[in-house]
C-alpha cells in the first residue's frame, strides 16, 4: 500500500482524483490544501470520514508547513494539483500565480526529494504550448510558448519539474491536459458559469466573437489519465491528456442553453479577454499507445450529466458563490 500526498485536493480536479483513488482502494491519501477561494471541503464530504483519507490545511509555498506534512505522514508518492488556475484572475493580478505555481512547486519538489519520495506527478496544462491556428494539435514536443500569466506560471513549474529530474535524478512525471468540465468545478470557468447564470436567468457573457476553440475532457477521464501516468508512466516524461472534443465556445454555450431549456437571448457578446488564445487541441497518441489509456466519456453525454449535477447540487453552488465570488464577478464582468 502506498501513501499518496495529493496537493490541491479540495479543488475541482483534485477532489475528483481523491474520490477515484479511494474508490480504487489500496492507497492511503493525504490531501494538502490551503483552502483558497477555489478549495472547498464540501467537495469531499462523502469521503471525509474514510479511514484511508486525511486532510491537512497548509500552503505549498510555506516550507515549514510542507515539511511538517512530510514528517507526519511520510508519503512515497506526490500528485501535485495545487495551483492558482484561472486565466482571468491572472490577468487581474498575477502575484498569487507566481507564488503558488512557481515558488510552491519548487518548495514541494525540494521537500519531496529530501524525504525520498519515489514518484512525483506534476499536473499541468496544454496552455503551456500557447495557441494554435486553425489546424494542428499539441504534441509533447510542441515548443512551450505560454501567453497568459497563468500559463506562464505553469510553464515555470513544468521547467522546475524538468530540472529536478535532469539535475537531481528526482523521479518526476508531468501531465498536460486540455479543458476539464464536470462536477465540483468552481463557477468562474466557462461551463459551470454559463450553467448557473442560465439557471438564474442571467446573461451569458461570451468573450469576443465566441469562435475560440477549446478541447474538452470530462474530469474523471483526466483523473484516470493521471492515475495511468502515476502507475505506469516513465520517469522524466511528459504525457498530454485530451478527450478529442474540440468545440467553439459559442457552440458549447448554445448546447448548454438547449440542455437547460433556455433561449439564446441570454447570450451577450462582451469585450474579449486580453491575449485570448484562439485554439487548443491535444494529440493524445502518446498516453494512449504507451499506457493504454482512453477517455471513457463522450462530450454530449457527459455535458448532460454535468448540467444535471449542477441542477441537483444547489447547496454546493450556493456555498461556493459567496460574497467573495460576487466581488470577483463584479470586477470581471461589470465593466465589459
Ligand atoms: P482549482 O482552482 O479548482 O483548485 C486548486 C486547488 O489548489 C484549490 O483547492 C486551492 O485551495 C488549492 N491551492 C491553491 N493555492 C494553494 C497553495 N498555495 N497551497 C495549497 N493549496 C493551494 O483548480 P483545478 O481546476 O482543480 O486544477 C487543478 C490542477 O490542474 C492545476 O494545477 C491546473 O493548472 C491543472 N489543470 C486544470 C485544468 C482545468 O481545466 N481546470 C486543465 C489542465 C490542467
Ligand atoms: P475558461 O473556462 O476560463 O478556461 P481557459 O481560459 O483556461 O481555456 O475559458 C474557456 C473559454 O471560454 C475561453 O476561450 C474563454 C471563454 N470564456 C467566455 O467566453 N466567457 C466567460 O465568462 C469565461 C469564464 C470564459
Amino acid at each position: 500500500m502506498s501513501k499518496i500526498l495529493v496537493t490541491g485536493g479540495a479543488g475541482f480536479i483534485g477532489s475528483n482524483f481523491i474520490r477515484l483513488l479511494l474508490q480504487r482502494g489500496g492507497h492511503q491519501v493525504v490531501n494538502l490544501d490551503a483552502l483558497t477561494y477555489a478549495g472547498n471541503l464540501e467537495s469531499l464530504a462523502d469521503v471525509a470520514n474514510e479511514p484511508g483519507y486525511a486532510f491537512v490545511k497548509g500552503d505549498i509555498a510555506e516550507r515549514d508547513q510542507v515539511e511538517a506534512v512530510f514528517a507526519a505522514h511520510r508519503p512515497s508518492v506526490v500528485v501535485h494539483f495545487a495551483a492558482e488556475s484561472h486565466v482571468d484572475r491572472s490577468v487581474l493580478d498575477a502575484s498569487a500565480f507566481v507564488r503558488t505555481n512557481v515558488m510552491g512547486t519548487q518548495v514541494l519538489l525540494d521537500v519531496a526529494r529530501a524525504n525520498g519520495v519515489e514518484r512525483f506527478v506534476h499536473v499541468s496544462t496544454d496552455e503551456v504550448y500557447g495557441s494554435l491556428g486553425a489546424t494542428g494539435k499539441f504534441t509533447e514536443s510542441t515548443p512551450l510558448a505560454p501567453n497568459s500569466p497563468y500559463s506562464a506560471s505553469k510553464t515555470g513549474s513544468d521547467l522546475l519539474v524538468r530540472a529536478a529530474f535532469h539535475t537531481h535524478g528526482f523521479p518526476c512525471l508531468t501531465t498536460r491536459c486540455s479543458n476539464n468540465y464536470g462536477p465540483f468545478q468552481f463557477p468562474e470557468k466557462l461551463i459551470p458559469l454559463m450553467i448557473l447564470n442560465a439557471l438564474d436567468g442571467k446573461s451569458l457573457p461570451v468573450y469576443g466573437d465566441g469562435k475560440n476553440v477549446r478541447d474538452w475532457i470530462y474530469v474523471t477521464d483526466h483523473c484516470s489519465g493521471i492515475l495511468a501516468v502515476m502507475e505506469r508512466g516513465r520517469d522524466g516524461e511528459v504525457y498530454n491528456i485530451g478527450g478529442n472534443a474540440e468545440k467553439q465556445n459559442i457552440e458549447v454555450v448554445k448546447t448548454l442553453l438547449g440542455l437547460l431549456g433556455k433561449g439564446e437571448e441570454l447570450i451577450t457578446f462582451v469585450k474579449d479577454r486580453p491575449g485570448h488564445d484562439l485554439r487548443y487541441a491535444i494529440d493524445n497518441t502518446k498516453i494512449r499507445s504507451e499506457l493504454g489509456w482512453e477517455p471513457a466519456h463522450s462530450f454530449d453525454t457527459a455535458l448532460r450529466e454535468t448540467v444535471d449535477w449542477y441542477r441537483s447540487n444547489a447547496a454546493w453552488c450556493g456555498s461556493v458563490r459567496s460574497g467573495a465570488y460576487r466581488d470577483y464577478y463584479a470586477r470581471q464582468y461589470d465593466a465589459r
